[in-house]
């Protein structure tokens, strides 16, 4: 994906890593043999989180469709035995992972919504369905989409810091099932623009929640942040915990 090509070597400074997301995993997991737990990070990036929860759990597996993400994650986890990353399409999970094979499945940082279309995306949680364990459970962040439709907002905030300056607008105006995510990311230290665009689709929390019920998830949460914070339409982002058994 030409997006993250070419946003990856600025990627730490525009997002760096949360340590809210680790405590999230940590705290939404009942197990209570975590040592033994196997973890997929789906849309991994530059694996900050990935390496993060390899402190705790016995093996976690980071996967990204952009090789230029994967390879700075494996520089940063060489010397970390219990982590392996791979360059590859989520839809491609079952194949490359096996039925019943992890835990916890994870997908953050808005992920989920680079597949095209609702029917796109409900194939995808199918198969996390399958690879996850008889008791495992889905993690997922994304941009909560009916605060940005329903107030026809049409930007994310910018990031602006010593680093970079990230500006982010949402153009939905021809096609309301797909957004250009357009940014404008300057380097400062050098001063290099980069203007880029990526589609996204913009996922609803009904919709959401009737995906996952029709493939089975069951006990199925809505968060406005990974702090836990109850979600409402005005949430910036919209966390989900759901479990297989
Ligand atoms: C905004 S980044 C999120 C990275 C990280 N999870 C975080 O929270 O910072 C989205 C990531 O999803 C990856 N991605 C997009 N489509 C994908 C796909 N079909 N399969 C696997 N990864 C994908 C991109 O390459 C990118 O690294």
């Amino acid at each position: 994906m030409k997006f993250y090509k070419s946003i990856s070597e600025s990627y730490d400074f525009i997002f760096p890593y949360n340590p809210m997301q680790r405590e999230f995993v940590l705290s939404m997991n009942e197990s209570t043999n975590i040592s033994k737990q196997s973890v997929l990070d789906i849309g991994c990036g530059t694996g900050n989180l990935t390496i993060e929860l390899a402190e705790k759990f016995a093996f976690v597996t980071g996967i990204d469709l952009n090789e230029d993400m994967v390879s700075l994650a494996e520089k940063k986890s060489a010397d970390i035995s219990n982590i392996k990353l791979y360059s590859m399409n989520m839809l491609d999970i079952i194949e490359k992972f096996g039925v019943l094979s992890k835990d916890i499945i994870l997908t953050f940082g808005n992920t989920l919504v680079h597949l095209s279309d609702e029917s796109m995306i409900k194939t995808f949680l199918k198969r996390t369905y399958d690879v996850l364990t008889d008791k495992g459970i889905l993690l997922v962040q994304i941009i909560n989409y009916d605060r940005i439709l329903d107030n026809n907002i049409k930007g994310l905030s910018t990031i602006d810091n010593e680093h970079i300056k990230f500006e982010r607008i949402y153009n939905y105006e021809k096609n309301p099932k797909s957004i250009d995510f357009e940014t404008v990311l300057t380097l400062k230290e050098s001063g290099l623009v980069k203007k880029n665009s990526v589609s996204l689709f913009p996922l609803r929390k009904s919709n959401f929640q009737c995906l996952l019920q029709d493939i089975g998830f069951k006990e199925i949460s809505f968060y406005g942040g990974f702090n836990q914070c109850k979600y409402s339409k005005d949430s910036i982002p919209m966390v989900v915990r759901a479990k297989k058994g």
